[in-house]
């Protein structure tokens, strides 16, 4: 098998519905192959280095209060057009306008409580893998 590599996060939202299995369920049949994954509750530090590129925004504390409130899962998947395909495959951002079947859709709540993150780029997948798993 070879593709893509791109990372995916399920949230503490979707870990605190028991959600984790559906959702992996659906991105294996969806031909996505689960490479590595792990459990965390991240520190505040991990969710502020993992979210630094949002520094600035008004909602990165809020952010980081959310995503260290309880245990989110990292996976490193592998597909083809891993990451254009996973990042149509979730949704919109903001749960409450994502296209009815997305993971957003089924699973998020609003624009922050969105059940799942996806590296947006090549290029920040290989970083995010790295964050989580090291090169
Ligand atoms: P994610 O794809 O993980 O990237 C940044 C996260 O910030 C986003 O999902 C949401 O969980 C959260 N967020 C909260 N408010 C906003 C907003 N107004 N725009 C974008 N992201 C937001």
């Amino acid at each position: 098998m070879s593709g893509e590599n791109t990372l995916l996060m399920v949230k503490p939202d979707a870990v605190a519905k028991n959600a984790i299995g559906d959702i992996l369920q659906r991105l294996e049949v969806e031909g996505f192959v689960i490479r590595q994954m792990r459990m965390n509750h991240l520190t505040r530090e991990q969710a502020e280095a993992f979210y630094e590129v949002h520094k600035e925004r008004p909602f990165y504390g809020e952010l980081v209060d959310f995503m260290t409130s309880g245990r989110s899962v990292q996976v490193a998947l592998e597909r083809e057009n891993a990451v254009a395909h996973l990042r149509d495959f979730i949704g919109e951002t903001d749960s409450t306008k994502a296209a009815p079947g997305t993971i957003r859709a089924e699973f998020g709540t609003d624009i922050q409580c969105n059940a799942v993150h996806a590296s947006d780029s090549n290029e920040n997948a290989a970083k995010e893998i790295a964050f989580y798993f090291g090169d």
